[in-house]
C-alpha cells in the first residue's frame, strides 16, 4: 500500500491520559518541546512523530505527552511557532477536549532579551516580558525588538 493509503495513527500509539499536540508545522516538533520547557531529561513519557503524512495539507509533526494536561497559558506559546496546532486533552483514551492555539498578547519568562544591558538580564529577580507584535517580540523593559526567529532565544 502506498504511503497515502496507510491508515491514520499507525505510527505512534494512542495514549491513555495526557495531551496530544497535533498539526504542528512539519519539522517544528523539537521547537514545540523547547518552548514548553520539555527537555526530555525529566521522567515524562513523550512520543514524537515528525514529517507524518497529513492528507491534503502535506506533512505535520505530532507530540504526545502522557499523564500531563497542558494549561492554556503553556499551550498558547506554541502558536508562535506552530499557529495551526491542535491541542487534544486525552482522558481514558478519549479526546476530552480539542482546541486551537491563540497567539498570546504577552510572553513572560519564556524568551531571553537580546540586549545584555536589559534589566531582565541583570541579577535582579525580574522575568523577561515581551509584547507579541506582528513584527516580533517587543521587550517591555528596554524596547528591544526580537525578530520572529524566537526559538533561538528561548530560555
Ligand atoms: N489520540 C491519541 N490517543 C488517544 C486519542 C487520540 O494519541 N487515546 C491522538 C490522535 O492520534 C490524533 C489526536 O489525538 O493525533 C486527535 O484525535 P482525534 O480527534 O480522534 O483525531 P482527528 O479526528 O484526526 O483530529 P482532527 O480533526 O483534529 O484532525
Ligand atoms: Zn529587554
Amino acid at each position: 500500500m502506498s504511503e497515502e493509503e496507510q491508515p491514520k495513527g499507525l505510527r505512534i500509539s494512542p495514549i491513555r491520559d495526557g495531551t496530544v499536540i497535533d498539526h504542528i508545522s512539519a519539522g517544528e516538533a523539537i521547537n514545540v518541546l523547547k518552548i514548553l520547557g520539555i527537555t526530555g531529561t525529566t521522567d515524562e513519557e513523550l512520543s514524537i512523530a515528525t514529517n507524518v503524512n497529513s492528507g491534503l495539507t502535506g506533512r505535520k509533526d505530532i507530540v504526545k505527552i502522557s499523564n500531563r494536561e497542558l494549561r492554556k497559558e503553556e499551550v498558547d506559546r506554541i502558536a508562535l511557532i506552530a499557529p495551526g496546532a491542535t491541542i487534544n486533552i486525552i482522558r481514558d483514551y478519549h479526546v476530552a477536549d480539542k482546541k486551537g492555539v491563540e497567539i498570546p498578547d504577552t510572553l513572560t519568562g519564556v524568551v531571553r532579551c537580546t540586549n545584555p544591558a536589559c534589566i531582565s538580564n541583570s541579577n535582579e529577580p525580574i522575568e523577561s516580558r515581551f509584547e507579541v507584535l506582528p513584527e516580533g517580540l517587543h521587550c517591555l523593559y528596554c524596547d528591544t525588538l526580537i525578530s520572529r526567529d524566537i526559538t533561538s532565544h528561548i530560555i
